[in-house]
């Protein structure tokens, strides 16, 4: 590793592309994976042991929804036994009480349970699944008797962005510890349904006072994260902490990407762990070394005295907006693009919304994720 390289933080493992749920703001690629391309349970405490090796100090568990894995509670033990600070991240309808002891006992550290909204008629309407929100809630009891720690998240859209406060009070009343209000991000499924979920910048507004008058109302009691929409900034974000420098996702069949819609750049090849070391995939790979530090920016970035900061921004953003994923982010408001970037968002939110496209498997696949049994 070169001296100015460190190891990532953290892993974030896609056990599965299977879930139950149909969010319209999925991260996951358009394209899902199948359950007969996922790894195996071998291969996956394999890769645990190389992230270790590497220096990797957390593994966020995610999906899909990675409790249809039915070897969930013998990866998390394996992390526990070798070190790793482990994270379910879940949407909390497929596990009950005694799986939840289960992995509590295997060693589990923390769980990220996300909801939709507190109102359970558009909760259930966004995850397309009828009594979710019970669900939901009955699983968060259970974490808490179970005395695990529990950060609650919900993706604002503009169906349910007017209640952004009395979500951060359900997370208080539900125990957690911490809540992320993070408005959504388009890629993947997302930006197939852009228009359909984009608020206006006045509800934007509305719910940022929210969400500071709640940090204040709620100091000392609860951590509250909120992320603002790129499509309404002025400067960008620095997305996954600047490409390849502190994360790392690992997709179900195993191909090991520096973000989650990295999958998107036309033209880039992801190494596997199937094929390769995970610390030679991380030091050297051309899909790494790509965006990596600040020589690849165009002139723009690169005389800028924020280039350490904001890394440049998201990617996947400059491709899905400008074109040309070695753009200038068009969050930034230097950027050439900037006001195409705020037209869009003008334009979407001042429509009626459209139906969603719901994320959706092939039924092949819908068939196999019903089954909902693996290695
Ligand atoms: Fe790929 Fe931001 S999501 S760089």
């Amino acid at each position: 590793m070169s001296a100015d390289l460190s190891p990532p933080l953290a892993a974030l493992l896609e056990l599965t592309h299977r879930c139950p749920l149909q969010c319209p703001y999925c991260s996951n690629p358009l394209e899902l994976e199948r359950a007969k391309g996922e790894l195996s349970t071998a291969e996956w405490l394999r890769v645990m042991d190389e992230m270790a090796d590497l220096g990797i100090l957390q593994v966020h568990f995610s999906g899909g929804e990675p409790a249809v894995r039915r070897d969930l509670a013998d990866l998390v033990a394996h992390a526990h036994k070798i070190g790793l600070y482990s994270n379910l991240i879940t949407s909390g309808v497929t596990l009950d009480q005694p799986r939840i002891a289960q992995l509590k006992e295997a060693g589990l550290d923390h769980v990220q349970l996300s909801i939709q909204d507190v109102d359970h008629q558009t909760a259930a309407f966004i995850a397309n699944y009828p009594g979710v929100q019970g669900k939901k809630l009955a699983f968060a009891r259970m974490v808490k008797e179970a005395g695990l720690p529990l950060t609650i998240n919900a993706v604002l859209n503009r169906h349910n962005i007017t209640r952004v406060e009395r979500m951060i009070d359900l997370a208080v009343a539900l125990g957690a510890g911490r809540v992320e209000m993070a408005h959504a991000q388009y890629y993947g499924w997302a930006i197939k349904n852009r228009a359909a979920l984009m608020p206006t910048l006045p509800q934007v507004h509305e719910a940022t006072r929210h969400v500071e008058a709640a940090r204040e109302r709620l100091r000392g009691q609860i951590v509250i994260d909120y992320v603002l929409p790129d499509y309404y900034a002025r400067q960008p974000k620095a997305c996954m902490g600047g490409w390849g420098r502190q994360f790392l996702n690992i997709t179900p069949s195993g191909e090991v990407l520096p973000c989650h819609a990295a999958q998107t750049i036309p033209g880039m090849m992801f190494d596997s762990v199937r094929h390769k070391p995970l610390a030679e995939i991380w030091t050297s790979s051309p899909a790494f070394e790509r965006f990596r530090g600040t020589d690849w920016m165009p002139d723009l970035c690169r005389t800028c005295d924020q280039k350490e900061v904001d890394w440049g921004g998201c990617r996947c953003q400059a491709l899905a907006v400008v074109g040309d994923a070695a753009a200038t982010d068009p969050a930034c408001a230097l950027s050439p693009k900037h006001a195409v970037l705020r037209a869009l968002a003008d334009d979407a939110a001042s429509q009626p919304a459209p139906d969603f496209v719901y994320r959706r498997m092939t039924p092949q696949d819908k068939k196999t994720a019903l089954a909902a049994t693996t290695s």
